[in-house]
């Protein structure tokens, strides 16, 4: 292992930053060239790159976004593209390439290591911790506490006015952020998209928490089978034509901002593991975390599983709210 090469793809996370760091440092104290791709896929496709040096990744660690830059390439999608990509690092002598990503990211990579003799490696950063080969993916932590952050603001408004709140979240078609921030937000409701949303349903249990309260928050998965955040208002606006209704959908806010400490400490671990795995000659596979230990499985495994939150959380949820 003389050179090896890192690149962000996907939507960007907290934390990925702090990964390219570890991932950089690891690398340069065991006497091996990390090179930064831009831009995710299309930075190899197009020879984009960089050969990264200490000064390049310290202080970094704090910072949200990639100094690398990310993109979802739709060229890679195409063997064409890939082709261009393998004769990139082939011609820039990568020995091998670690991809910190989501899913998307992943399948490509899957591709990717399918179609060329260069290992590669998998570090799970996305918001949505969607992927089933990790209890936790970069970033996500710090999305969560985000998304609590800003309930927290819009109960203030909530209870001051009287009113229910739609609150949409990010996390795909997936509901670990709107079912974890919902317990920690202390929300009332949560529509996820692993559980079925019926809307008079929600009627019913709004009213019926509304009973002596100032307020209600509902939060929403913007992968919801039954609509995002003003969809589902729409739909129980004129069965509540009493109350009053909000929504907000709290957007790319999630995705920016400093990571956690445990973004920063997951980031760092996974990075310096990656290399290591490789080292080792260990390849073609993702990293992880199970249980608090790294761990590494197949990236097809690791995407190919069902990656679903805790839905007895949901339970909790119910138990946890103030009724009657
Ligand atoms: O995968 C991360 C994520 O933020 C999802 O939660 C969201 O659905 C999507 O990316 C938004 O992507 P974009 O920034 O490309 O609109």
């Amino acid at each position: 292992m003389k050179r090896i090469g890192i690149i962000t793809s996907g939507g960007d996370a907290p934390g990925m930053n702090a990964c390219i760091r570890s991932i950089a440092k690891y690398c340069l104290n065991n006497k091996i060239d990390p090179v930064g791709y831009f831009d995710g896929f299309d930075g190899i496709i197009d020879g984009r790159s960089i050969d990264l040096c200490f000064s390049d990744v310290d202080n970094i660690v704090q910072k949200g976004g990639t100094i690398l830059g990310t993109a979802r390439c739709e060229e890679f999608k195409t063997k064409e593209g890939r082709s261009k990509a393998i004769s990139t690092l082939k011609g820039n002598n990568i020995d091998a390439l670690i991809c910190i990503g989501g899913d998307g990211t992943f399948t490509g990579a899957n591709i990717l290591s399918s179609e060329m003799d260069i290992p590669v490696i998998g570090v799970p950063g996305t918001i949505d911790n969607d992927i089933a080969g990790t209890d936790y993916t970069i970033g996500y932590d710090t999305a969560l506490n985000t998304v609590i952050e800003a309930v927290d603001k819009i109960r203030d408004t909530a209870g001051s006015h009287h009113r229910i709140f739609f609150v949409e979240v990010m996390g795909r078609n997936a509901g670990f952020i709107a079912l974890n921030s919902a317990i920690a937000s202390g929300a009332e409701t949560v529509l996820i998209p692993e559980e079925l949303t019926d809307i008079d349903a929600i009627v019913l249990d709004l009213k019926e928490q509304s009973k002596g309260r100032r307020s209600s928050i509902v939060i929403v998965a913007e992968g919801d089978d039954g609509g995002g955040a003003k969809e589902i208002m729409d739909k129980v606006s004129p069965l509540m034509q009493r109350y009053s209704l909000r929504c907000s959908i709290l957007g790319h806010i999630q995705r920016g901002g400093s990571p956690s400490a445990f973004d920063r400490i997951l980031a760092g671990r996974m990075g310096a593991f990656a290399v290591e795995q490789l080292q080792n000659g260990v390849y073609n596979v993702m990293v992880g975390i199970k249980g608090g230990r790294l761990i590494t499985c197949s990236i097809e495994d690791g995407i190919r599983l069902n990656s679903s939150p805790d839905l007895s959380k949901l339970e909790l949820l119910r138990n946890l709210r103030t009724l009657g």
